[in-house]
C-alpha cells in the first residue's frame, strides 16, 4: 500500500514532506481517521466512469469474482458487500457487468464517498443512470462503519464480501481495529461464502493474521498482476463450498 499511499498523499497535501514520512507515521496516523477519507474523497474522480481505485479496477478482478458469484447462484440475488467502498469500481461493475442477478451493497464511513456514489448510481445532468447487467439486480451504498454491521447487515447474510484496501487503512489505527474489521466481515459472511482481501500487502505478513482471526474457515491467498508494475494479493477466506 505504501507506493499507492505515497501517489495519493502527493496529490492531496504536503508536497514538501519527504516521501519516507509521508509512507510512515503520517500516513499510519491518519488513515483510519474519517476527516482524512473526507477529504481524499472529496477529490474529483478521473476517467468517464468517474471512480476512483486504489490499487487496481473491476476490469483487472473480474476474471475472479465472476466465477464465485456463478458458484453462488442458489440464492438469487446473490448478496454482495464491498466493506471501505470509497469511490471504486467494485461495485458498479459488479452490478453493470454482471449476468445473474446480485444486489449489491457498499459501505464506507465516509459520507462524502457514499453521496458520490449515490449520484453516481442514480445519474446527473452529465451521466445517465447506471444500467444493470441483469434487471432483477440492485445496488445500493450506505454510509457505515464497517468495525460495526450490526445497523445494515445481519449474521450470515453475504455471499461474497469485498475489502480492496479497507484492512490496510484500519491497521494504520492499530492491529486490533483491523482484526474488529475481519471479526465483523466473518459474522456477515455465509457460511458458504468468500470474504476477499485485495492488498498490495506481504503473504508473510498477512497470512499469519487472517489464520490466527479466522479459525473454521479456510483462508488461501492468489497473486494479481503486476498491474502496472505492482504485483497485489486476493487473500480468500471461505467457508464450506
Ligand atoms: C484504501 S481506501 C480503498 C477504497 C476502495 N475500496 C478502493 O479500492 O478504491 C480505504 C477505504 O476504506 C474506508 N474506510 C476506512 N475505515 C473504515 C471503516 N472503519 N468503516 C468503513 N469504511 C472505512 C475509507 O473511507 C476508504 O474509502
Amino acid at each position: 500500500m505504501a507506493a499507492a499511499l505515497r501517489r495519493t498523499f502527493q496529490v492531496v497535501t504536503l508536497a514538501a514532506s519527504p516521501r519516507r514520512t509521508l509512507a510512515g507515521s503520517l500516513a499510519d496516523r491518519c488513515l483510519a481517521d474519517r476527516s482524512l477519507w473526507d477529504q481524499l474523497h472529496t477529490r474529483p474522480c478521473q476517467g468517464s466512469a468517474n471512480t476512483f481505485d486504489w490499487f487496481f479496477g473491476f476490469e483487472e478482478i473480474q476474471g475472479l469474482l465472476m466465477p464465485l458469484l456463478q458458484e453462488a447462484k442458489v440464492s438469487s440475488p446473490t448478496r454482495v458487500l464491498d466493506v471501505g467502498c470509497g469511490t471504486s469500481s467494485l461495485c458498479t461493475g459488479l452490478y453493470t457487468k454482471c449476468p445473474h442477478p446480485v444486489d449489491v451493497l457498499g459501505v464506507d464511513f465516509s459520507p462524502v464517498a457514499v453521496a458520490h456514489m449515490n449520484s453516481l448510481m442514480e445519474g446527473n445532468q452529465e451521466q445517465r443512470p447506471l444500467c444493470p447487467g441483469h434487471p432483477a439486480s440492485r445496488l445500493h451504498f450506505m454510509q457505515a462503519d464497517a468495525q460495526n454491521l450490526e445497523s445494515v447487515a445481519s449474521t450470515g447474510s453475504f455471499h461474497l464480501i469485498l475489502d480492496k484496501g479497507t484492512w490496510d487503512a484500519v491497521a494504520r489505527g492499530g492491529l486490533p481495529e483491523a482484526y474488529q474489521l475481519l471479526s465483523e466481515c466473518l459474522r456477515v459472511l455465509s457460511p458458504q461464502g468468500t470474504l476477499i482481501q485485495f492488498s498490495d500487502e506481504d503473504p508473510d505478513v498477512r497470512m499469519p493474521c487472517l489464520e490466527q482471526a479466522s479459525q473454521h474457515w479456510t483462508v488461501s491467498m492468489q497473486e494479481l498482476g503486476p498491474f502496472r508494475g505492482i504485483t497485489y494479493f486476493a487473500y480468500l477466506i471461505q467457508g464450506s463450498h
